[in-house]
Formats: structure tokens, sequence, C-alpha cells
């Protein structure tokens, strides 16, 4: 469970790792400072009480006591009277990229013991990896293929993938294409770095919905851009707090199932999002990383098949299937297609032609359709016992997000300030 702070207009979101080697104390100072380094944590910004992160996060007092007098020591924060821990003025420091790399992102990377349950976000239930039929049909892939498959190959993706994905997304998502509109990428983070490379200019922004992990906003500020956060409610993005007068270089958001507080866009939204960009002229980037899980209600139709040419759609398979595959793709207006393709060319050539295969056929023939419809009833079960457990030892909590996806949001009555994060 990822525990997350709501403080003034952004989202604080600390995790913290028992079994990892770096003691408490340094896991809590280290991600409030890159927080306050970083800007999500604003000059002035009131921090929660130690008493209070200290019981949401489950630690001792001393640890969260520790980490502020550390903090204050160092001049992050002040402390004020019976007002409590503020971020200290004069902290406006431009981080070099390399020193962005956040705390979170070593928690995400470290593995867990193996009777741990693991609550955190990101990671689809591995126990249930189709492990025999990948395993078979890798087999069969590897005898049966030409010897050109171990040759370099195009920066598209293989053709027989790129086919499969027409259908599929035009049956399951609504997303109008060719398949030479799509390229198959490493994971969608690289097809959002990409695109970031592409769009983005040093004069420009992109408009991000706040709030949005760590991960999302850190792959377009890698890539050079500046960030403008955009409000979002239970349902999505706000396009009323989208600027009228300045153009954004692009416009990222993610309609299906908004991560982390689990919002479907609207249609009337989600056509006012389509004309801001036509009048703009300018793309909206839609993340749709996991929207096969719909568990009330039928999934809600992209953004991409109501503006094809105004909107680039971004997939991937690793909710489905595993993250370790690094397969995800990426849907472009045309026009886009030629400088995409070459700036992938020279990062990494293409994706590994193997696993694009071996993933062809676990989709032609039949298991692919197999496998979400399992994997469905798997999250369906642990969604309930997961709601009806946090109903049963929490004082009215409201959950958010749960009609849909891999994980849900609850605010605690009471504590307004804080919203509680899991996967199921
Ligand atoms: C919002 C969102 N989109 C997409 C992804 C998937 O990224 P990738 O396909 O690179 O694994 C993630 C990963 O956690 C995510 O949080």
């Amino acid at each position: 469970m990822v525990p997350v702070y709501r403080l003034g207009d952004s989202l604080m979101l600390i995790s913290i790792e028992r079994e990892h080697d770096t003691t408490l104390t340094k896991q809590v100072y280290e991600q409030i400072r890159s927080k306050i380094l970083q800007k999500e944590l604003k000059e002035c910004e009131r921090l929660p009480s130690t008493r209070e992160l200290a019981r949401t996060l489950g630690i001792s007092r001393n640890i969260t006591i520790e980490a502020y007098d550390q903090l204050v020591a160092e001049g992050y924060l002040v402390m004020k009277p019976r007002s409590g821990a503020f971020v200290a003025r004069g902290l406006s420091l431009q981080m070099k990229q390399d020193d962005k790399s956040t705390s979170s992102t070593y928690v995400q990377a470290n593995l867990l013991s193996q009777d741990t349950i693991d609550f955190r976000t990101g990671n689809p239930a591995m126990d249930h990896f189709p492990r025999k039929i990948w395993g078979k049909l890798a087999k069969s892939v590897c005898e049966d293929s030409p010897n050109s498959i171990f040759g370099y190959s195009s920066p598209k993706g293989i053709e027989e993938l790129r086919h499969c994905l027409v259908d599929y997304l035009l049956k399951n998502r609504g997303v109008r294409c060719n398949k030479e509109q799509i390229v198959i990428t490493s994971g969608a983070t690289q097809a959002l770095s990409i695109i970031t490379s592409l769009l983005s200019s040093p004069n420009s922004y992109v408009a991000v919905e706040d709030p949005v992990t760590d991960e999302m906003r850190n792959i377009f500020i890698s890539c050079g851009a500046l960030i403008k956060p955009i409000p979002v409610d239970e349902f999505g993005i706000l396009p009323d707090y989208l600027s009228q007068k300045e153009k954004p270089s692009f416009l990222f958001v993610i309609p299906s199932h908004q991560f982390p507080l689990g919002g479907t866009l609207p249609i009337q939204r989600r056509i006012q999002l389509i004309e801001y960009a036509r009048r703009m002229n300018c793309y909206i980037v839609e993340d749709d990383y996991d929207s096969e899980f719909t568990y009330e209600g039928n999934p809600v139709h992209s953004l991409q098949g109501l503006d094809s040419k105004n909107v680039i759609y971004v997939g991937t398979f690793s909710k489905i299937l595993s993250p370790s595959l690094r397969i995800g793709y990426v849907v472009l207006p045309t026009e886009l297609m030629d400088s995409f393709c070459h700036d992938r060319w020279f990062k990494d050539r293409h994706s590994s032609t193997l696993e694009q295969l071996i993933l062809t056929r676990f989709i032609d023939e039949g298991y692919f359709d197999r496998h979400v419809r399992k994997m469905k009833k798997i999250y369906q079960k642990r969604r309930r016992a997961l709601v009806d457990q946090i109903n049963v030892c929490f004082n009215s909590p409201k959950i958010l997000g749960q009609a849909a996806g891999m994980h849900l949001v609850v605010e605690f009555k009471g504590l307004s300030l804080l919203i509680l994060l899991c996967i199921f």
C-alpha cells in the first residue's frame, strides 16, 4: 500500500519499504527532500504533523521526528511553534536531470520477499503470468521461424503484431487506425519519451493531469519538457483549466482510468479536450494503460476514436501481461510516423523480434483473450476482498476508481489529507 497525502494542490506520495537496506528515517527524509527540490512541495507549504505521518505510514513517531529534524537542520523545513512544519523559502534550485532519480523509483525496482503481499501499484499479478504457454510459444517461434528474425528489423515493429493490434484496438477500444500508424515500443514509457522529444520545445510546456505519478511526470521532465499541471477531479481532467492563451506542446491525459485517482472522463469533457486541441492546433496524448480491466459497465471508448488526427494513442502490455516484456505501442497520426521511427531507430533500433512474435502467436491463438478474462476475474475477486476489508476496518471511507483497472484510492473521513492507494 502506498499512502498518499493531499497537500495544497499537489499529492505527496511517500512509500515505505520495510525490507529495504535504507533505514526508514532515511526513506522518509529522502522522499520529502526530493519532493521539495523538485518543487512538488512548494515554498511555505505545510507538511503533515510527525504524528499524523507516522500513523499513516504505520511507523514509529520517532522516525518521522528524526526525519523532520534532519530536514530542519539542513534548511529544507522550518518549524513554526504551534503550527507545524513548513517548506523553507529559497529552495528554487533547478535540479540537474541525474539528481531527479526519485526515491520512489528505487522502491518500485526492489524485489519483495516471497511471503509479502505486494500492494504496490504498477505490477500485475506476477504469480499468474502464463509461463507454460509463453514457454511453449517461445520454443515454437524459435524453432519454426526463418533465420531473418534473428537480424535487425523495422523500428515500427513486426507487421504481424501491428496487424493484430489494428483489429484488437478497433474491437476493444474503438481506436481507428491502420497498421502503418502503429509503432511497437519498449513500453508506454518509451512511446511517451519519444513523443516528448519530438513535440516539446523550450518555450512551450506539456499540460499534464495533476495529480499524476512521479513516474509519469519524470518521463516528460527527463526529456527536458516544462510541465504545467492541470487539476483533476474524481472524473478526470478539468478542461476549463487549460490555458486559452498559451498553446501546450501537447496535452497528456489518462481518460479511461486516471492514474492515480481512477476517474473515467465523461464524454462532455472528452469533447471539450478535442475541441481545445483542434482550436490550439496541438496533440492530445492518450495513455490507455489498463482499460482491459473494467468491472462495472462497459469500457469507455478511446479519445482517439473521436479524433484520430489530434490524438496520439499509447498502450502497453505491461499491465495485461508483464512489464518485463517491455512491449507497448503507439498509434500516431500519419504525419508523425517518419520522425517517430527515425528517433526510435537511433534510440534502440526496435523491440525484440522474438518477443513480438511470441506475443503475436499468443494473441492469434486465443490465449490473450483467455488470459484477460482470467485476470479480470482474479482482480475482481481481490478488489472485492480489499473493498470489504477497507469498509470493515475504517470509518466511512470513500473509495474512488474501483470500477476499472488495478488500483483504487481511499479517502478517509476526518483525515481529509489522506488518500490510500492500493493495487489488488
Ligand atoms: C499511467 C501509466 N501508464 C503506463 C504505464 C506503463 O508503462 P510501461 O508500458 O512502460 O511499462 C504505467 C506504469 O506503471 C503507468 O503508471
